[in-house]
């Protein structure tokens, strides 16, 4: 199989539409490598899947490096980017270059982070250094507070307007692609003709060049899922009768066998 970096997603666009989604540890991020998946994303989005918190506010730096640690040992051909967690890049730019040369160190091909013009500076200072940056506008959920709930933005022309810019600027700054969440299909598609790098939709319709899911959407490890998601498995529903089915035969002592 063909190994994903940059080139590889660049010339994605026209040609191959790419169906990418988190990871957040080994033995998923294998498997997902195995299938084919193009893009594995450390998302901040653990912070709900996997660490048991309401939003992706509290994940922080070791959470990330141990969960980029694990998913880029795991990972073949895949690229792996890791998102930055809230509070690492917000707080001046040289401490974001070191949090990001962090999470390239521990093993990520490229990092992810949330803004639009307001990151450009970042950006370039990140790819200067050669740091691949996927950008992520529309609804961040980094910005949750700011808009009491995950609303989905872009709804009037302003706002739309407002949301196209930041693409505009964020390629313009060096961005490899860009996430587009939770924003009318109708934008996506004008950002999408728009720009010549890869737009990543979630809840953002059928035309952006590429799609991400959250793993546990995915694989119906979430029984409650957004509207948009379709689930491929229903893996909450399998897993939950294995446990049963060991703790009953566990309990009727049909498990273990006898030992020879
Ligand atoms: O953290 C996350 O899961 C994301 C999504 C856009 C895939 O950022």
């Amino acid at each position: 199989m063909k190994k994903w970096n940059v080139a590889a997603v660049r010339a994605s666009k026209g040609r191959e539409k790419l169906g990418c989604c988190t990871a957040y540890d080994a033995c998923f991020a294998r498997l997902a490598d195995e299938a084919g998946v193009p893009i594995v994303l450390i998302g901040d989005s653990m912070g709900n899947n996997v660490l048991g918190y309401e939003n992706t506010l509290p994940v922080s730096m070791s959470d990330t490096l141990a969960a980029v640690g694990a998913v880029s040992r795991a990972v073949k051909d895949a690229m792996v980017v890791g998102d930055m967690p809230f509070g690492s890049y917000q707080c001046g730019d040289d401490e974001a270059v070191r949090n990001a040369v962090a999470v390239i160190k521990a093993g990520a091909d490229a990092v992810k982070l949330e803004g639009g013009a307001s990151v450009c500076g970042l950006i370039r200072r990140l790819t200067t250094a050669g740091i691949p940056v996927l950008a992520h506008v529309g609804m961040m959920p980094q910005s949750v507070n700011e808009y009491g709930g995950f609303k989905r933005q872009g709804k009037t022309r302003a706002e739309a307007e407002r949301i196209l810019a930041d693409a505009k600027a964020v390629e313009a700054a060096g961005a490899f692609a860009v996430t587009l969440e939770c924003i009318p299909a109708e934008l996506a598609a004008e950002i999408t003709a728009a720009l010549k790098i890869v737009t990543i939709g979630i809840g953002a319709g059928p035309v952006c060049d590429a799609q991400w899911l959250v793993m546990h959407d995915l694989l119906g490890l979430n029984e409650q899922v957004p509207s948009f998601v379709r689930k491929y498995a229903d893996l909450a529903g399998t897993v939950r009768a294995a446990f049963a089915s060991y703790v009953g035969e566990v309990r009727e002592g049909a498990f273990p066998p006898p030992v020879a």
